[in-house]
């Protein structure tokens, strides 16, 4: 008795650390990973530049900022209540011309084992979350 509790209390010695370790070691892939959004995308402001603003993405309505021209297509989304909830934007950014074809964002898109932490990083950016 006394040795399974010596043992469990060793597991979750091994295992706490590690795991916040892991889910810092998340956002700042995913920080890096923005850093080829960031150079059409602004996150900290909400003005838009060659690309919208992604302040707020994470539940956001699709072509929602309001100093952006968007493509038509994207605006249609828009206008049909698309919102940019964590699946729309992994499904989006694996291959944005699937997902919106005739949408203008010119990327080729990133690997399924990327998109979690670009998101999680976009969410710490996203006060509606
Ligand atoms: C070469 C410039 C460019 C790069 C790089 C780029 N985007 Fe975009 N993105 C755009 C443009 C332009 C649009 C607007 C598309 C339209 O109106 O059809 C857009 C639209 C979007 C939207 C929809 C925004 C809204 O308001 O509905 C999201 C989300 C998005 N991009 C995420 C990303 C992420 C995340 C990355 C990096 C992994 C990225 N983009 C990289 C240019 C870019």
């Amino acid at each position: 008795m006394r040795f399974k509790v010596a043992i469990s209390v060793s597991v979750l010695i091994l295992v706490l650390p590690s795991a916040s370790v892991i889910a810092a070691e998340d956002l700042e892939h995913g920080r890096r990973i923005f850093r080829a959004c960031a150079s059409c995308h602004p996150i900290e402001t909400t003005h838009s530049a060659f690309g919208p603003s992604l302040k707020d993405i994470v539940g956001r309505r699709v072509a929602a900022a309001s100093d952006y021209s968007y493509s038509p297509a994207m605006q249609a989304a828009g206008d049909k209540g698309l919102v940019w909830d964590e699946a729309a934007l992994a499904e989006f950014l694996v291959n944005p011309q699937a997902k919106m074809p005739g949408n203008k964002m010119r990327f080729w898109g990133l690997w399924k084992s990327q998109v979690d932490d670009v998101v999680a990083f976009m969410k710490t950016f996203s006060a509606n979350q």
